[in-house]
Parts: C-alpha cells; sequence; structure tokens
C-alpha cells in the first residue's frame, strides 16, 4: 500500500516524537561499541629468553566519566578469571570478587560487565580471582576515564610500575604462596616493567607542554617509593580524585600497591622518576624535553587543576565507629583469631597459611566488618598493630584521609590513624590489604551497604 503525503506525514512524526521522546536520555548515554577484552597467555620479549606472561588484549582502556560502558571480558586462559575495576564505584554486581559479587569466568567462558563510572581519573582493572598468582603473571591495564572540562595536557601518559618475580631462565617464579614472604613483606620482584615493557620507561615532550603522569602501582607486593625529578611538578589527584588545590610534589613518595597518583608537569627540561625502595636507584621514567621555538612558557601552570568529581559532602556526625586491627605476621603479637567460623591459636593459624587478620578474623569472615545503610557516614579506626606496612584499599569506595579522597591507603608500622567512609551503593564490598601475599593469607574483610 502506498501511503499518501498526509499519512507519510503522520508516520514520520509520530516516528519522530517516538525518538525524541527518551531523547535526553541518549543525549547523556551515547551507544558505545563494546569493549573486548580478552584475558590470554602470550610472551614478553623483555630479555633474550621470551617470558611467558597473561595479559589483556587491550591493556590501556579508556571510558568516558557518567557513560555505561559494556566489557565483554572472554577468559582464553586455562584457569578460571574475574576482572575488578580498581577504584570505580561500579554497581556491586560489577566489582568482579571471585566468589563474593559473582562467581568466576570459567576457562572459555564470557562475562559481561556493565559498568559507569561517575569519577573521571585514573583507574585500573585487574583479575580478582587467585590475584595472587594472575595478578603476579600479568593480568592488569589502566583504566583511564575522561571527564568532560578537563583541562588540555599536551602529553598524557598512564605508568603501570611492575616488579616481577622472574628466576634465572628469565620465566616468572611459580612459587606463589612462599610462607616465609607471606609472613613478611610479601614476595617483590627483581625486574622492573612499565605498561609491561622492559623498564625505564621514555616519553618525549616539548618545552612548555603540559604533562600528565597518572601513576599507578599494579605490583603484588612492592611500596614503590619514588623520587620525582620533575621541577615545579604538582599533584593533581589521588587515586583518581582530584585534590581540590593541585599540591607542590614533594620530591620523595611512596605509592603501595594499588595507589595512583596523578602529576602535572609543566615541560622545561627534561626530567625523571626513580625508585629507590630496593637501595639503589632505577630510573623508572624518563622524559626528554626538546627546546622549541615556544616563546613563552607561563611560569605557573596554575590551569592543570582537575575538575572535582561528584564526590558526596562528609556529614559532621558520624553514626558508627568501626575499629579496624590489623595484626599478625612475623614479628607480631597476634594470639588468636578466628577462622572459618573457629580461633584458632596464631601456630595454628600459621600452619593453616594464615599470617595476618583484621580485628581479630582472618581469611573472608561469614559475618562482615559492619553493615550500613546508603549515605551513613562512618568512621574506621585504623590500627597497624603489626611490624609492616599494609597498603588497604576498599572497593566501591574511597575513604577521606589526609584532606582528600583515596580508595588505597598506606599505613606504615605501629600507625594509628581514623578515616571516614560514607556508605556509597548497596552490595557486598571488600576491604583488603593489596599487598596481595598479605591478602591472601588472611588480611581480608568486608562490609555491606543494605
Ligand atoms: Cu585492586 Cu581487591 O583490588
Ligand atoms: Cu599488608
Amino acid at each position: 500500500m502506498n501511503l499518501t503525503r498526509r499519512q507519510w506525514i503522520k508516520a514520520t512524526t509520530q516516528l519522530t516524537a517516538a525518538s525524541l521522546l527518551p531523547w535526553p536520555l541518549w543525549a547523556n548515554q551515547p551507544e558505545l561499541p563494546m569493549i573486548s577484552l580478552q584475558a590470554r597467555e602470550t610472551t614478553a620479549s623483555w630479555l633474550e629468553v621470551p617470558t611467558p606472561i597473561w595479559k589483556y588484549n587491550q591493556p590501556m582502556l579508556r571510558m568516558q566519566q557518567g557513560v555505561t560502558q559494556l566489557i565483554r571480558v572472554t577468559n582464553h586462559l586455562q584457569v578460571p578469571t574475574t576482572v575488578h575495576w580498581h577504584g570505580l564505584r561500579v554497581a556491586n554486581a560489577m566489582d568482579g570478587v571471585s566468589g563474593l559479587t559473582q562467581e568466576p569466568i570459567a576457562a572459555g567462558a564470557s562475562f559481561d560487565y556493565e559498568i559507569m563510572s561517575p569519577d573521571a581519573g585514573t583507574f585500573w582493572f585487574h583479575s580478582h580471582h587467585n590475584t595472587i598468582e594472575q595478578l603476579a603473571r600479568g593480568l592488569y591495564g589502566a583504566l583511564v576515564v575522561t571527564g568532560n572540562d578537563e583541562p588540555l595536557f599536551e602529553r598524557d601518559w598512564p605508568l603501570l610500575i611492575d616488579d616481577w618475580n622472574l628466576n634465572t631462565n628469565g620465566r616468572i617464579d611459580s612459587e606463589f604462596t612462599n610462607r616465609h614472604n607471606q609472613s613478611h613483606a610479601g614476595q617483590l620482584g627483581t625486574f622492573l616493567t612499565i605498561n609491561h615493557q622492559r623498564g625505564p620507561w621514555l616519553g618525549q615532550a616539548k618545552a612548555g607542554d603540559r604533562v600528565r603522569l597518572r601513576l599507578i602501582n599494579s605490583a603484588t607486593n612492592r611500596i614503590l617509593q619514588l623520587r620525582a625529578e620533575f621541577p615545579g611538578a604538582l599533584w593533581l589527584a589521588k587515586d583518581g580524585q582530584p585534590l581540590s588545590i593541585p599540591e607542590p610534589m614533594p620530591e620523595m613518595f611512596i605509592l603501595g600497591p594499588g595507589e595512583r597518583w596523578d602529576i602535572g608537569w609543566l615541560a622545561r627540561d627534561s626530567g625523571r622518576l626513580l625508585e629507590v625502595s630496593g637501595g639503589a636507584s632505577l630510573v623508572v621514567a624518563e622524559v626528554e624535553v626538546s627546546q622549541g621555538e615556544k616563546a613563552y612558557i607561563p611560569s605557573y601552570p596554575g590551569a592543570m587543576a582537575l575538575p572535582g568529581n561528584p564526590m558526596p559532602q562528609l556529614p559532621v556526625g558520624v553514626s558508627q565507629k568501626v575499629p579496624v586491627l590489623l595484626e599478625g605476621g612475623a614479628m607480631g603479637q597476634l594470639q588468636t583469631a578466628q577462622y572459618q567460623g573457629e580461633r584458632y591459636s596464631f601456630p595454628e593459624l600459621a600452619s593453616q597459611g594464615q599470617f595476618w587478620a583484621i580485628s581479630g578474623q582472618t581469611g573472608m569472615p561469614k559475618e562482615p566488618l559492619f553493615r550500613a545503610r546508603q549515605g551513613e557516614s562512618i568512621e574506621l579506626q585504623l590500627d597497624n598493630r603489626t611490624a609492616f606496612p599494609h597498603t588497604l584499599h576498599w572497593h566501591g569506595h574511597h575513604v577521606w584521609a589526609d584532606g582528600r579522597w583515596q580508595d588505597s591507603l598506606t599505613m606504615p608500622q605501629g600507625q594509628k590513624r581514623s578515616v571516614r567512609l560514607l556508605a556509597g551503593s548497596p552490595g557486598k564490598w571488600l576491604i583488603h590489604c593489596h599487598m596481595i601475599d598479605h591478602q591472601a593469607t588472611g588480611m581480608m574483610t568486608w562490609f555491606e551497604v543494605v
């Protein structure tokens, strides 16, 4: 049947009206192509002999702030896996914690993650199934969420810093559960990579370029001690959350496993980043700056401040105070703790491969450390009663500490401090030490938002 012109107009109008109806939604939610993320075995050519590693096909993802992204993870490994989006405030079911928020993705299977980040910034993603092995084998990547009103940087470089435990034939040492290491500072590596490439990393900039360095510690256990030789550089953001005012960066700073710092730097002369935790200094990154014809280089890079993310207002009051006692390890004072519902002495725990406790519990307790209603303000009374530093990480949340929002916090031995958490999306959220040897041997718990 032919449509008369009149009918045609009518049909078109209806169509247009129908498609106009949800327009405001569409405007905020452009259809994004699906990202296909594949976990697979590959080799790295760092040495004369190839090193077998596990790696995602895309170890550098970009997403848009506020826009839902579908990421289909396909597991080409021989073993199950999951992916956790470290620092993203996603819906709990998408958090990727094997055994808590999802069943692991079987070998050969796929899982669709639908994630939306309300925050722009520097995040990362990694396996959260048998993390002690899968992270050490290389299953991680950088996740950059771009915002709409961010200042322009001529150079924007994510740097995933990792130390690998290679044995003499260039292979990853397959002993992932060394009890001595687990009860001390964790297994450290000896081979430095940046973005899965042998270090040092080299970048090139022109004098006058605004440079954004996104530092991410993707090591399984090493707390990086960094020395930055970038004169005049500023700290812009910690763990993806912009500082309200950029701060002059100290020359020396630490970056625990999982932590991120965004650095803003106005390039004039070449700069370097060194790692000194091993005694000797290793060059992590070097930025060569060529002197162009730029007539004028502003002396104060004030325009580098990042716009804030939609973080909640911190209320004055606190509705719960929760002690978070870190105990155990070698030279610690842990006498007893609960493990799988039973109380054991420290030697009994150690014989079961458990060395660390949070508030009297080791391993994954049946009951959460605390329950909170969405929006509730909690004071976490952190107390590191061990002889080692730890980098605590909160899933799906940032805590307010040192005047900034942080999802990971390195606490020196003996340190006692309180931080604030505002209960976010409903669900079961992990808290653990991001030194994975410690997590795997007990330093892990969870809280529930209802
Ligand atoms: Cu980076 Cu539990 O994670
Ligand atoms: Cu620890």
